[in-house]
């Protein structure tokens, strides 16, 4: 059958990016035939079926739209690379776990192997957009393997970064604050960027197209999320010194958020951020700054990650120090288990540490999560004193205490009487992600202890 389709786009990774970024312009765009590529073949049978490998809300139903019609998920690489104009590189790029920069530089091997492929298999030019996260500089490595056998084919690598955040990733990618498309700024790069602003400019305003130079580009996406987690790490500062003055966490947010120049948004105090990306991306970001000698810049973006790591620990003591300095054989229920709410994703969860920290003061617990339960089975494999349990109701009953770790919405609307009358006394919350109504569960008869203000007991 004769190929109709405007362009033939190719994305290699179809992970938590590649995969709703995709399905989202295929959707804008039904002239383009666009193509979904992984090495795990397990995840692209999973694209193909009805169970999706990923959970976003929105999400099925655009899949729906679109697969079989210009949405395609194939394992073939090579033939995906040699019959698209443009391809999207949407792979992972962990924090390297071995050799220099080890916990801290982005281990780029995914990336390199990508670009390695692309060179062996291409036969015409193509465009090849960097979607996924990477050091400032990466274009620059990847230009040089790209060109490294003389093929005559042209490559041109263009930066793209992504900046959905998961559980909303399908209404941010259909009304994006701002696409960013950096370039080099050569005739052949700008035609290239020109290029990738056409296939935003099927649904994203053009003053919301940015366009940069591609250092500026690669940069801003490690900046955009060190600002993001650096304002979580300074609430959560700020949580701990309100515990001490009976000051309330929510009402500082709110009275410095209403300052124009602040803003309201990533302000809200918890148990510390999660997520696949906000650490190793400033751990990234602080690794780039100490391989150009600028250590103090380092510093400054490695505290972030120190708070983080501070306000996990200060959770779980809190809760030892307000359990009677034991929690040895006491049941404690974790509600929720992913990193944040409406995500099944539980990469860097917060919950995690704090419940390997919980089983080490000898607690058993009970985990509980609408979307995350088969990712925490995983995560705890091997680690002995842990239920799981779907249903919020029955995995309360009989524990000592509550600790909110998601802010699921349901979990704000819980019958807490109900919970109250099956729990052991006294029965305690800790309430991770301050949703729930303290005083309302005071009065039922909790013991209740919120981030960032005084706790409010019955002894
Ligand atoms: P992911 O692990 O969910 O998906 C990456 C996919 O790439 C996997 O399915 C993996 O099998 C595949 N892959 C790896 N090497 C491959 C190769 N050589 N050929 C083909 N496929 C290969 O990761 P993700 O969460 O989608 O993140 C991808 C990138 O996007 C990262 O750089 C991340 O920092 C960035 N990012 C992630 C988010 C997010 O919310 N998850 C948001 C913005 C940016
Ligand atoms: C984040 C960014 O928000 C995205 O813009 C970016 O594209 C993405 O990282 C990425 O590069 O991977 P994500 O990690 O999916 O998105 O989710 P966020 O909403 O940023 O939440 C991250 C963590 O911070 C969660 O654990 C969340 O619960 C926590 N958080 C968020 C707080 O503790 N307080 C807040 O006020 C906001």
């Amino acid at each position: 059958m004769k190929n109709t389709f405007q362009k033939n786009i190719l994305c290699i990774g179809a992970g938590y990016v590649g995969g709703p970024t995709m399905a989202m312009i295929a959707y804008k765009c039904p002239q383009y035939k666009i193509t979904v590529v992984d090495i795990n073949h397990e995840r692209i049978a999973q694209w193909n079926s009805s169970k999706l490998p990923v959970y976003e809300p929105g999400l099925d139903e655009i899949v729906k739209a679109t697969r079989g019609k210009n949405l395609f998920f194939d394992t073939d690489i090579d033939k995906g690379i040699k019959e698209s104009d443009i391809i999207f590189v949407g792979v992972n790029t962990p924090t390297k776990t071995f050799g220099a920069g080890a916990g801290m530089a982005a281990d780029l091997q995914y990336w390199e192997k990508t670009a390695r492929q692309i060179r062996e298999a291409a036969e015409s030019p193509k465009i090849v957009v960097e979607k996924c996260t990477i050091p400032v500089k990466t274009a620059l490595a990847m230009e040089r393997i790209l060109t490294s056998k003389d093929n005559h084919i042209s490559f041109e690598v263009i930066s793209n970064p992504e900046f959905l955040a998961e559980g909303t990733a399908m209404e941010d990618l259909e009304f994006p604050d701002r696409v960013l498309i950096g370039s080099r700024e050569t005739e052949s790069g700008i035609k290239a960027r020109n290029a990738i602003v056409e296939i935003y400019k099927n649904w994203v305003p053009k003053e919301r197209i940015i366009e940069s130079n591609i250092w500026s580009s690669e940069l801003s996406k490690l900046v955009a999320n060190a600002f993001l987690a650096q304002r979580i790490s300074s609430i959560n500062a700020i949580s701990a010194l309100c515990e001490k003055t009976d000051a309330n966490v929510g009402e500082v947010s709110k009275a410095i958020g209403m300052d124009s120049r602040l803003g309201s948004k990533f302000l809200n105090a918890s148990i510390g951020f999660g997520g696949s990306c906000f650490k190793k991306d400033i751990l990234n970001l602080a690794y780039l700054c100490k391989t150009y000698g600028l250590d103090e810049v380092a510093d400054y973006w490695e505290s972030v990650v120190k708070i983080n790591e501070y306000q996990k620990e200060r959770f779980v003591l809190n809760m030892l120090n307000s359990m009677f300095n034991t929690l040895a054989g006491k049941r404690i229920c974790l509600l929720g288990f992913a990193f944040k709410a409406d995500t099944g994703d539980t990469r860097e969860t917060p919950a995690l540490s704090i419940a390997k920290r919980l089983v080490e003061e000898k607690a058993e617990l009970v985990i509980t999560d609408p979307k995350a339960l088969s990712n925490a089975m995983i995560d705890l494999d091997g680690v002995n004193g842990i239920t799981y349990e779907p249903d919020p109701y029955r995995a309360a009953a009989g524990c000592d205490a509550l600790a909110v770790m998601t802010e699921w919405k349901l979990y704000a609307e819980l019958d807490y009487d109900r919970i109250y009358n099956t729990m052991a006394k006294p029965a305690f919350v800790f309430d991770g992600r301050n949703i729930l109504d303290h005083k309302g569960l005071h009065k039922i008869g909790f013991n209740v202890f919120p981030i960032g203000s005084p706790p409010l007991t019955h002894y």
